[in-house]
């Protein structure tokens, strides 16, 4: 089929059923374990890269993101379950969230859902008050489930207490937010820190807000 990695589910209890994105590192299929779909995230062979090295590679990217989704799950927000974990061939089977990604929900019904945007703060302020930053918390990574917020994607993700990765995730949402949604950008931004001021507190707000500025700056400093 031409398909990268769709060779792997051969002879497993998986049966493949669609590709359902195609990125850059990691290829997504729909497919059912004993008749549950699931979805596998597998990191492809980069032919480019040494094979010693491209495998390890794969191997602590999908090690890294298993376990920020755990995190992330243990301190309460809703992410994927994770069912098995195949690390030799970099594939993570997770539960198929049946929702809408929050970018197609905003585009369709804005007016209703800046609700999400509280949502939003508050799961990133949990994170980062946990010493645990996304890396790229983009309406793209983000499914709406039965009115719920449901974070994907932790591909990018690690922990750190250092402001710098807190900031960088927030200069994120409000850079996604400003271009695909100029009309509500400043509502939902607002919104946004109300639900992670609840979290973390004015103090670390207003820390966070001063150092986006400053990535801000900087971003523009580069572009001149
Ligand atoms: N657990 C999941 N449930 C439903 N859809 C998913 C799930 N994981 C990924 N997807 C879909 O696949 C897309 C790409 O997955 P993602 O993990 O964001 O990979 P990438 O690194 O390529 O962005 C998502 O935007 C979403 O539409
Ligand atoms: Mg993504």
């Amino acid at each position: 089929m031409g398909l990268p990695g769709v060779e792997l589910f051969d002879d497993t209890d998986f049966r493949l059923v669609r590709p359902v994105s195609i990125g850059a590192e990691a290829t997504i299929y729909e497919v059912t374990l004993r008749g549950t779909p699931l979805i596998a995230k597998v990191r492809v062979p980069k032919p480019y890269r040494n094979a010693v090295i491209d495998r390890d590679v794969r191997e602590r990217r999908t090690l890294n993101e298993v376990r920020t989704m755990s995190k992330a799950h243990d301190i309460g927000i809703v992410v994927p379950h994770i069912v098995h974990v195949d690390l030799p061939n970099s594939i993570i089977f997770m539960e198929y969230v049946r929702g809408t990604e929050l970018r197609e929900v905003l585009y369709k019904s804005p007016e209703t859902h800046l609700k999400f945007a509280g949502d939003l703060g508050r799961y990133l302020g949990e994170m980062h008050e946990h010493g645990l930053y996304h890396g790229d918390p983009t309406p793209a990574n983000l499914i709406v489930r039965d009115g719920e917020l449901c974070i994907i994607d932790f591909g990018l993700s690690g922990y750190s207490d250092d402001v710098e990765e807190h900031a960088a995730d927030v200069n994120l949402v409000e850079r996604s937010v400003y271009s695909s949604y100029p009309v509500m950008a400043r509502d939902f931004i607002e919104l946004f820190w109300r639900g992670y001021r609840e979290v973390r507190g004015s103090f670390s707000e207003a820390e966070v807000k001063k150092r986006v500025a400053e990535i801000r700056r900087r971003a523009r400093y580069v572009m001149r």
